[in-house]
Parts: C-alpha cells; structure tokens; sequence
C-alpha cells in the first residue's frame, strides 16, 4: 500500500452509507481503501475488505493489527435492536472496539468520522423542533448517538487526530439485506402494487402525507462525509448533511406512482411489516417472470423502517446551513435522486 496517500477505513462498509462511501473514496486517486463489515466484500482497484465481527474485540484486535497505515476512520457500521435502549451496548461497543484496535496501530491517524443522524434531536421520538440545528440541547437517554459521541471526544481529547459527526436526514442510496432503506421499500412495496394491478396507496399515518421532510442522496452523503474529515475547520464539529430541498408526501407520493405507472389512491394506514409479511411467495413469483436478481424476500425488504419513517406525523428537518457556512455546498434534488435510484433498481434488475 502506498503510504503518501491517505488511507480509509470504512467501518460499515455493506451499509447503505457505508458502501457509497467505499464508491466514493474509490474514484479518489489519492485515497486507498479498506471496508470493515462482517460479510467482508469484494476488492477492486484500490480497495480492499476485511470480514469482522466488531462485537467481539478480540476479532477486531486480530483483523486490525496490520492496518498502521491508515489514516482516517470513517465509522458507518449498525448493530439494529428492537428498543432505543437496546440499540445502546452493541452500537457503543463496536466503536469502542474499532477505537481500541486501530488507535495503537495507526501512528498517522488524522480523523475519526462519525455517522450520526437525526435521532440526536429526538426526531425518532415525535415532534421535535425544527429545523433541529447542530447545536441543540440533547434529551435524556438512552441514546446510543449520545453515547457514541461522548465516547469519541473523550478518546480524542489531547490527541492529534480529529473527529467528526455527520448528521444525514433519511439517505437514499442502494444495498440489500439492511434494515433501514427507504426507497428499496418505497420500490419495491410500488413494483408490488403494479404486479397486484393496485393504485399506490401511502401506507402512513394520517397526518403524516402533508408534513415537511427531506432526505440525503448517499452520494452527496459520502462527498460531505469525506469533505469534513478533510477539511481543518470542521475538525472536532458536527453536520447536519441533507439534499437542500423539503417535500411532503403528498407532492413526492403522485411522482412515485407517475414513474411506475401507477395511479394514486388516497392514503390508508396500514403497517407494511404486517400487510408485507406473507407477500415472499408473491416476491419470488415477480422475480422468475421479470427474470429478476434472485434475492431473498427479505433483503429487499426494510418494511419496518418504512413504517416508521412513514409515522412521521411531524415535521422532520434540520437547518443545513452550518455545513454551507464551512465550505460544503453541493445540494442534490430529491425527486431526481429516487428516480435515479429506482432506475438504478431496475438497471440492476431488482425490481421489475
Ligand atoms: N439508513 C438511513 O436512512 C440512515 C439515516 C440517518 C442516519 N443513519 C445512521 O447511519 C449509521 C449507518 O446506517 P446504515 O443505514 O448505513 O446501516 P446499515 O445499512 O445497517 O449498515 C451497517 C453496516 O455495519 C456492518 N456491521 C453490522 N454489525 C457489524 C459487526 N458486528 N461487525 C462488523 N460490521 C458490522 C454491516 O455489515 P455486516 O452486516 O456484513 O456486518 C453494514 O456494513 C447508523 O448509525 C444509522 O443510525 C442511517
């Protein structure tokens, strides 16, 4: 590996963030690097993966003893729990254990990026003020972003690297077998509705159709991400990283079922992780006549994140103009962007 260039370690590297970072880093020439996730992955030019499990430390000890090269983490890796306070220990711990392995073989080490999110305002909880901004007060745990933080400044605190937090809103981008990926649901759920000859209907709750939202293309996610590890002013700063524009369902939903050809239907509440529970059978019969991907029903399948995201019966976004005052200022427009990524899908013959 050539050490005059800088040197990512992706942490997370399957992720729907982690991956489009890889992507990202990898059309860098000044960059190489290295994805961390328990799957390990496929190398190319300039990449390569390493299978680990970050819960065991003893694991990450052995797989990270010979990375002295790198020079900045990019921590994107999630352990998914059914409670708030469950998400805690493992989310915590497989940083704690990625820290504790690669601070002591990384003498060059410059930066620790942090994925965060809008759960660090609550956003998850129910109404909260917006636009939330970076420097908002925190609520009372649990929190495992709290406790990723805390963690993270104490570690760095009189050190020479630097950290960093990156806040996306909801990201856009493509991976299968991930718990939180909205518009592979969103495509999927759609591309199901057109095989059942049905309108498209939002499944969310009531109040959730005309509330404001924003989203965050993988892409420019990954362009911010590398942007703030890099650049000296952000040092030791969180970012709120969204598109630049706002949009309610009730204007997105009739562009969603346009590009599938789809009518609308008004909106009915359903869960989808209930309604798309016995759907594997409709799945796999779509998948043999559209000579589809084979992959397993529940790959494609986010239906308890979109249940969630589509309860929103609140406002959700955040004041992006921190990271604009820093230096970043590239904006992506979101009905572009799930076009983009539902032809993506189809390109990829994931969906029909
Ligand atoms: N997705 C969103 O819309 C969104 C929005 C805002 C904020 N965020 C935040 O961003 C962070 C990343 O989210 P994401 O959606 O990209 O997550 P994700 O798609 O679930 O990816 C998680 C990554 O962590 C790896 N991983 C999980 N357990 C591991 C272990 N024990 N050892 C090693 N690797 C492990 C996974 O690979 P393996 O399974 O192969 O191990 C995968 O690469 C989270 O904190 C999330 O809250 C996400």
């Amino acid at each position: 590996m050539n050490t005059t260039k800088k040197v990512a370690l992706v942490v997370g590297a399957q992720g729907v963030i982690g991956r489009n970072l890889v992507e990202h880093l990898a059309t860098l020439d000044d960059w190489d690097v290295i994805g961390l996730a328990r799957r390990g992955g496929a190398a190319a030019q300039r990449v390569r993966h390493i299978a680990v499990d970050l819960l065991d430390p003893a694991d990450a000890q052995t797989k990270l003893r010979g990375l002295e090269h790198v020079t900045h983490v990019f921590y994107a890796a999630y352990q998914d729990r059914p409670s708030w306070a469950e998400l805690v220990p493992p989310n915590l711990a497989m940083l704690v254990n990625t820290l504790d392995a690669i601070e002591p073989v990384a003498a060059g080490l410059q930066h620790v990026s942090l994925m965060q999110g809008y759960k660090v305002y609550g956003g998850h909880l129910g109404p909260f003020k917006t636009p939330a901004r970076e420097d908002d007060a925190q609520f009372m745990p649990p929190e495992f972003m709290f406790d990723q933080q805390r963690f993270l400044e104490a570690r760095q605190a009189g050190k020479r690297w630097h950290w960093s937090g990156i806040r996306p809103a909801v990201v856009g981008g493509i991976a299968l077998g991930n718990p939180m990926n909205l518009a592979v649901a969103i495509a999927v759920y759609a591309s199901m509705s057109k095989e059942l000859g049905l309108p498209l209907r939002f499944p969310g709750k009531p109040g959730a159709y005309d509330k404001l939202l924003e989203m965050t293309d993988a892409g420019l996610l990954a362009r911010a991400t590398v942007w703030a590890a890099t650049e000296p002013r952000a040092a030791n700063q969180a970012f709120n990283i969204s598109n630049g524009d706002l949009f309610r369902w009730n204007d997105m939903w009739p562009k969603i079922a346009r590009y599938f050809e789809l009518d609308v239907a008004p909106p009915l509440p359903m869960s989808l992780d209930t309604i798309m529970a016995d759907k594997a059978p409709l799945w796999n019969a779509m998948t043999h006549k559209h000579e589809l991907q084979p992959v397993a029903y529940q790959h494609v399948s986010s239906w308890r994140f979109a249940d969630f995201v589509f309860s929103w019966d609140y406002d959700m976004f955040g004041d992006g103009s921190k990271a604009r005052r820093f230096g970043f200022h590239e904006f992506v427009d979101t009905e572009t962007m799930l076009i983009g990524l539902f032809d993506d899908l189809r390109r990829r013959k994931l969906i029909p």
